[in-house]
């Protein structure tokens, strides 16, 4: 069945996810061209500054954000959606509290589910879903993207059934000022003596700006073209995460020689590094490294090089990282 373009109506946006990094750049666009943006968030006090664009309104849902995605969800939800003419959602782990996928399964397939049930129930008629390139229920290499792919088709599945217009959009890794790939490459250069041992050194990226990833988004609004569509956002180049790292060590005044691990120390280090304080690399991670992270041969690329916007950003981090 095809799903017509809705009208965007009341121009009310709901944001989940809108604290993040992609999320705040999406939010301060949003804001700009005029929406109202609604953005629920467990941590209201980390995110004040964002209710300070005109327009966002942040809702304080203390602990419910996350019962959203253990289907402990307060019926309020679906009375929050109501008047919003679209649902964005970009809620997403890299990392699980505990080894076995089910905080993956709970973050990314629960959550959707329970957030699109609600938008139904609301009449929200427009779901934009953020997904990952490599996403896929069966063939995905990780936890983290077979579930990202559960929840790309299931939610295609439910806008079809239920008359929501659903694009999704599958990004390689995303860079901008605050992101959490090159800025953390960085602090960990500034720790290493002159060497960076590197687990997956030759893993491929096509790494997307995020102002072009907002573009895309926004696009999506309102053209139908985007309708029932699974959108792969790549970069205009494709690197080694070898070429990455060195790249934004050096821009960032930490030159340092790269070291790519054999296969076996790969393991070992994400073995052990899963167990270190905010889990800087971890066995699912590794597994997620085995998908090359780039797009499908003809894709279009989106236009931002990383050595255009990269340096302002990356030598800002290395100050950080020295104070
Ligand atoms: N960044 C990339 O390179 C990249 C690449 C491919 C795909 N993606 C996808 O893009 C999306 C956004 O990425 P990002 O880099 O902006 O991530 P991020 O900075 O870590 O932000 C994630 C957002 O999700 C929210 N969230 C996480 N778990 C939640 C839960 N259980 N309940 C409610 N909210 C929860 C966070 O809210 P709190 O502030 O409350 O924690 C935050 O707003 C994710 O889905 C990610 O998988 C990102």
């Amino acid at each position: 069945m095809q799903v017509k373009q809705p009208s965007l109506g009341a121009k009310k946006i709901m944001l989940l996810g809108g604290t993040g990094f992609v999320g705040r750049a999406l939010a301060g666009a949003l804001s700009r061209a005029g929406f109202s943006v609604t953005i629920p968030s467990r941590h209201v006090h980390r995110h004040r500054d964002l209710a300070l664009h005109p327009g966002i309104q942040l809702i304080d849902m203390g602990q419910a954000a996350s019962d959203m995605a253990t289907l402990r969800v307060p019926p309020s939800w679906a009375e929050l959606m109501k008047d919003h003419s679209v649902l964005i959602n970009l809620v997403g782990i890299l990392n699980e509290p505990k080894h076995n996928g089910l905080g993956f399964e709970q973050a990314h397939v629960a959550f959707t589910q329970t957030a699109l049930k609600a938008a139904s129930e609301a009449g929200v008629p427009r779901y934009l879903h953020m997904s990952a390139l490599g996403a896929d229920a069966v063939k995905g290499s990780s936890f983290y993207l077979r579930s990202k792919g559960r929840a790309e088709d299931w939610a295609h599945e439910f806008g079809t059934q239920n008359s929501i217009a659903v694009t999704s959009f599958r990004p390689s890794v995303i860079f901008g000022s605050h992101d959490s790939f090159l800025n953390r490459f960085v602090q960990l250069a500034a720790l290493m003596p002159g060497v960076f041992p590197l687990a997956c050194a030759d893993a491929l990226f096509a790494p997307v700006f995020v102002g072009d990833v907002v573009v895309q988004f926004m696009s999506a609004l309102d053209n139908p073209a985007f309708i029932g569509q699974r959108i792969e956002l790549c970069g205009p180049v494709d690197y080694r995460l070898r070429d990455l790292v060195a790249y934004a060590a050096k821009t960032a005044g930490h030159p340092r020689l790269i070291l790519g691990l054999p296969n076996w120390a790969s393991v070992l280090q994400a073995r052990l590094l899963e167990f270190a304080p905010g889990k800087p690399f971890t066995r699912d991670n590794y597994a997620s490294l085995q998908t090359p992270s780039v797009c499908t041969a003809g894709c279009p690329r989106q236009p931002t090089r990383l050595e255009t916007i990269a340096p302002h950003y990356l030598q800002k981090s290395a100050h950080r990282s020295a104070n």
